[in-house]
């Protein structure tokens, strides 16, 4: 006999949670604004912060493609534009230190390890193991994975699939944190609950919407979560 305990609702079992890094751990989004910025200056192309609020979650070359819009440019020109815009957020990167995690990030890993829930961070940077050096948190991360580790980067699923898959978890026990529609796609068409960080506008979709992590609790987070049924069990 099948039992579907359908008034038994009860917290989902999450055991990790997947972060994404740009705008979430730290405002590397200033960094990008201001170098993208910065090139598109140099060539002549118009660019605000604004049309920079599109580009989060974006890799670098969907970026520069939605920056030049229908301009037609050889891919050479293409990879040397894509250089040197890396070159200069290098720049930024060199000076960052753990006084760059965003307000909130430092205490919610620290709980995250408390409460013995895995850790992952899943990004569209090829930046990634670079900024989360200089963030000096790495020994509070099981693993850190990126979109060119896999075939299509967000909103795809595939990055958010591969970090759960190195910690060894089903894509309903993780949470992923993020801030951008792009990536809020991405973690839902992966079948996990994600706690979106900004205005409904951009992150609505989300289970969870917070402005920041800033005072934010793992306990408030996992209290946030919606109820889910009782699994199917046999008897
Ligand atoms: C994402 C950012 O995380 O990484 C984007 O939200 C950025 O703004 C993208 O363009 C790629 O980053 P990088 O470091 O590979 O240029
Ligand atoms: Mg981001």
């Amino acid at each position: 006999m099948i039992l579907n305990n359908k008034n038994n609702l009860h917290p989902p079992d999450i055991r990790g949670v997947i972060f994404d890094m740009d705008g979430v751990l730290t405002d590397t989004v200033e960094f990008h604004y201001q170098t993208w910025q910065k090139l598109a200056d140099e060539e002549g192309i118009p660019f605000d912060r604004e049309a920079n609020e599109a580009l989060r979650g974006l890799s670098r070359r969907d970026s520069l493609m939605r920056i030049l819009g229908d301009r037609q440019l050889p891919q050479a020109t293409i990879e040397e534009m894509l250089e040197r815009k890396n070159h200069y957020f290098l720049e930024y990167v060199e000076k960052m230190t753990s006084a760059d995690l965003l307000p909130g990030v430092a205490s919610l890993l620290d709980e995250l390890r408390r409460s013995q829930m895995k850790v992952g961070i899943a990004s569209a940077s090829k930046n990634v193991q670079a900024v989360i050096f200089r963030l000096g948190i790495r020994d509070r991360i099981d693993t850190i994975t990126n979109v060119y580790n896999v075939k299509n980067p967000k909103p795809a699923p595939d990055v958010f699939l591969h970090a759960a898959e190195q910690l060894n978890l089903k894509s309903s026990e993780c949470v992923v944190v993020e801030d951008a529609e792009a990536g809020v796609e991405a973690a839902l068409a992966a079948g996990m609950w994600v706690l979106g960080l900004g205005p409904v506008e951009r992150v609505g979709a989300a289970h969870i919407v917070l402005p920041s992590l800033e005072g934010v609790k793992w306990t408030d987070i996992l209290a946030k979560l919606p109820r889910v049924e009782e699994e199917k069990t046999m008897v």
